[in-house]
């Protein structure tokens, strides 16, 4: 008590001190005390440092303590801007501002006492919080189709985390799913460019939108720019090649959109596009980022990414000329992060002249002002105001909310689903009782992997079972944790069978993150194909349960499951979710954000061109190029849905015309239900091969039994534009289509 009342006091009398150097605006004062600023100084704000470099103990720093002796090194010695990340897991909020405001403290030792600005990945809540809300993986908030959600999400997040002191997340991911192979897909909203730039900008809304210098608000960091999810071997931070024009068409949108929304940071793409690590992308970062598509915030590195274009991308010979390579393409804070190498980096090549001072300042003025709108100059200590926003009750009903409506059921054969809640359940497979699998990376820790650090009332899909049919139904040959031989016992499964009426196979990923979680194949693992082919055995109806990070195929085992859902790795609450679905307490409404495809020779994405829609030869007389398992969108409900016609204001439109697009949408089903409506178009014939199918808007409405809604969408020539030869965005005269479910219009746009 004492020592919060201490604490209270140093951040009060101190945000006088900080109050009286405001001026006007942060511009101004950017450019003010850049005028003040050494070279040193100036450096030192573009170098950014992990929490190892001052913390007390690198490894088992359980007790998150500072090291005062590296703390006054790294701030004062070397005038470090920013500092980032955990050391190995989540601390508690009271730690956090502790921290931030030993930190701070040590800021004032400083001649200038520029405040440091801390940044964390809250990537589905605030991961390295303890206890912060954990909301479903991009991915799965991608199936709700609910942008409001999103935003909902996103706002707890920031919440969470200015109430742990911190105000710079970097947050959202803005990479597209385009290769399913990619260990970041779940941290994606994905294969959609329209869904990742609509989900994208509700986060940032979410994030941003109370003003930055509001204690509810943090900054956000777009990423990673740009690029970065088309590996090739879809291998994490492996060589993309990637055309322009795809570029443009598929990967940009988002990020100009995020930028025109005022986002405050960007964080760059590891990798290479065409040979060019991004890092080194003078074009992409200054020509199209900072100049084309106007961004005026701060341009960070992702982790190491300047030292690897001499150690691993060997494009600078040394690691000066990295340094120099970087900065003049334009980044501006490096992720150094494990030692200060690059502030006496940076300073030789400015000497040397390899560097101009003009584009060190325009770096650091960039930093600057991002402080000065973060309110860090006014007060860079934990806000007060800001400590009771942590954990409130009503954030666990968002997360469920979320989680509800990320659920995709994908199959339900015979209408097996939804189960009686009298019958007995044998429940199986590995994430019958992990926590982690049903919460995927980011949580807590890095990889998500360590339950212990999971909240006390974390529940596994067992355990929600048991609480809503009660533990007498619930036959279970599993273990805790999601390795334990005993989840993969397929002959206890098949002898517990026989006491069961319905087998719940819960099957798919276990957490991780980046580059652990790179695969050599989608396939599922073996172990858990053989579980699902005894299930299908015993003669028992199978009900596969699938918590993944990413779509792994299930092409063998599909037929012979009557009922697939999609839980993806849907945060806190996927096992309460998973059991009111199943059990029929809620009706599903999540959709595909990919397509679930069959095997490694049928990637074809849902935009597919016309040449992958329409085979020329093929032996096994495939009549589709699109035929996966289940098409992007797909998601079943327990009612039905019927389109009416589609109605349109005219037949053509011009220029930039609006073009209102309605549809009357019914419940022909017997019970409530929430639908995405989604509109697409097929422009039938352009300069570039036109896609088959894009998404362009949707719409999630809810309809009780035989209620009828009229959905009506409004969209204009930029909804139907695409990337020409000249790599410009243009719409052409000529014909177009209209499809909503199973309905389509045609229109011209002249
Ligand atoms: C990831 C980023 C993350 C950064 C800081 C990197 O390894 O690629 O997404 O923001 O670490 O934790």
């Amino acid at each position: 008590m004492k020592l919060k009342l201490m604490l209270m006091c140093a951040s009060l009398l101190s945000l006088s001190a900080w109050a009286q150097k405001v001026p006007a605006s942060a511009e101004a004062k950017a450019t003010a005390l850049l005028k003040k600023m050494t070279l040193e100084e100036k450096v030192g704000q573009m170098t950014q440092v992990t929490l190892g470099v001052i913390a007390a103990k690198v490894v088992n720093h359980e007790d998150g303590n500072l090291d005062p002796a590296k703390l006054k090194k790294a701030v004062v010695d070397y005038k470090v801007g920013s500092i980032l990340n955990v050391n190995e897991r989540a601390l508690t909020a009271e730690k956090w501002r502790s921290l931030i405001t030993q930190i701070q403290d040590e800021v004032k030792n400083t001649r200038l006492q520029i405040p440091v600005v801390y940044g964390l990945d809250g990537i589905h809540g605030q991961t390295y919080t303890l206890n912060a809300t954990l909301f479903p993986q991009s991915i799965a908030m991608a199936a709700t189709r609910n942008p409001e959600l999103v935003k909902l999400g996103a706002k707890v997040t920031a919440m969470e985390l200015r109430a742990s002191g911190v105000r710079w997340n970097f947050a959202p991911v803005l990479d597209i799913a385009r290769q399913p192979l990619w260990s970041r897909v779940p941290e994606t909203y994905g294969e959609d460019v329209f869904l990742v730039k609509t989900m994208g900008a509700a986060a940032i809304k979410g994030y941003e939108e109370d003003g930055l210098q509001n204690p509810t608000a943090v900054a956000s960091c777009l990423k990673h720019y740009l690029g970065y999810s088309a590996s090739r071997s879809g291998k994490d931070r492996t060589p993309i090649y990637l055309p322009e024009i795809e570029l443009r068409e598929y990967y940009l949108p988002q990020f100009r959109e995020a930028v025109k929304l005022g986002a405050a940071t960007v964080m760059v793409n590891s990798s290479e596009i065409n040979g060019t690590p991004v890092h080194a992308s003078k074009y992409l970062l200054t020509d199209v980022l900072k100049t084309e598509l106007g961004f005026k915030g701060v341009v960070v590195t992702d982790w190491e990414d300047i030292k690897r274009l001499n150690d691993r991308h060997f494009v600078a010979a040394t690691p000066r000329e990295a340094v120099a390579m970087a900065v003049n393409a334009g980044i501006d804070m490096s992720m150094v992060p494990s030692d200060c190498s690059f502030y006496y980096l940076l300073i030789e090549a400015v000497n040397k002249g390899e560097v101009s001072i003009k584009r060190i300042d325009d770096a650091v003025k960039r930093i600057l002002v991002m402080k000065y709108n973060i309110g860090l100059f006014d007060n860079p200590y934990p806000e007060p105001a800001a400590f009771s926003n942590f954990g409130k009750t009503e954030y666990q009903q968002y997360a469920l909310d979320a989680a509800h409506e990320a659920m995709t059921l994908l199959k339900n054969k015979d209408n097996v689903l939804p189960l009686a809640k009298n019958i007995k359940i044998l429940l199986a497979g590995p994430a019958a009782q992990s926590i982690s699998a049903l919460n995927g990376c980011w949580s807590y820790t890095w990889q998500g992997k360590e339950e212990k650090w999971y909240p006390a009332d974390s529940k596994t899909i067992y355990d929600a079972m048991v609480a809503k049919i009660g533990a007498a139904n619930v036959i279970t040959t599993t273990a805790k944790g999601f390795d334990d031989l005993k989840n993969y016992d397929a002959t206890a499964l098949t002898n517990a069978a026989a006491k069961a009426d319905v087998i719940v196979l819960c099957i798919g990923e276990n957490a991780y993150a980046e580059s652990p979680g790179n695969i050599r194949d989608l396939a599922l693992p073996k172990e858990q194909e053989k579980l699902a082919i005894a299930a299908a055995l015993t003669g028992k109806p199978v009900i596969l349960v699938l918590t993944e990070g990413r779509p792994r195929f299930i092409t063998n085992i599909e037929p012979s499951a009557k009922g697939i859902l999609m839980a993806y790795w849907s945060g806190k609450k996927t096992g309460e979710a998973i059991a009111d679905v199943l059990f029929g307490d809620y009706n599903p409404d999540g959709r595909l954000p990919y397509t679930y495809h069959k095997s490694m020779g049928e990637i074809v994405l849902y935009d597919r061109k016309g040449t992958e829609e329409v085979r020329e030869v093929f032996n096994d007389n495939i009549g589709s190029g699109y035929e996966p398992l289940f098409p992007f969108g797909h998601g079943l409900s327990y009612t039905t849905f019927e389109y009416g016609n589609i109605t349109l204001s005219s037949p053509t439109i011009s220029g930039n015309a609006k073009l209102i697009v309605s549809v009357p949408v019914t419940n022909t089903g017997n019970r409530a239900g929430r639908h995405a409506v989604e509109l697409y178009t097929r422009d039938l014939y352009a300069s570039i091969t036109p896609s088959m199918k894009r998404l362009r808007a949707f719409e999630k409405i809810s309809l009780e039994s035989g209620e009828t809604k009229t959905v009506t969408f409004i969209i204009d020539n930029t909804d139907l534009a695409f990337v020409n030869a000249a790599l410009k965005t243009v719409t052409e005269p000529g014909e177009f289509e209209i499809m909503i479910g199973d309905k389509k219009a045609k229109f011209t746009y002249l």
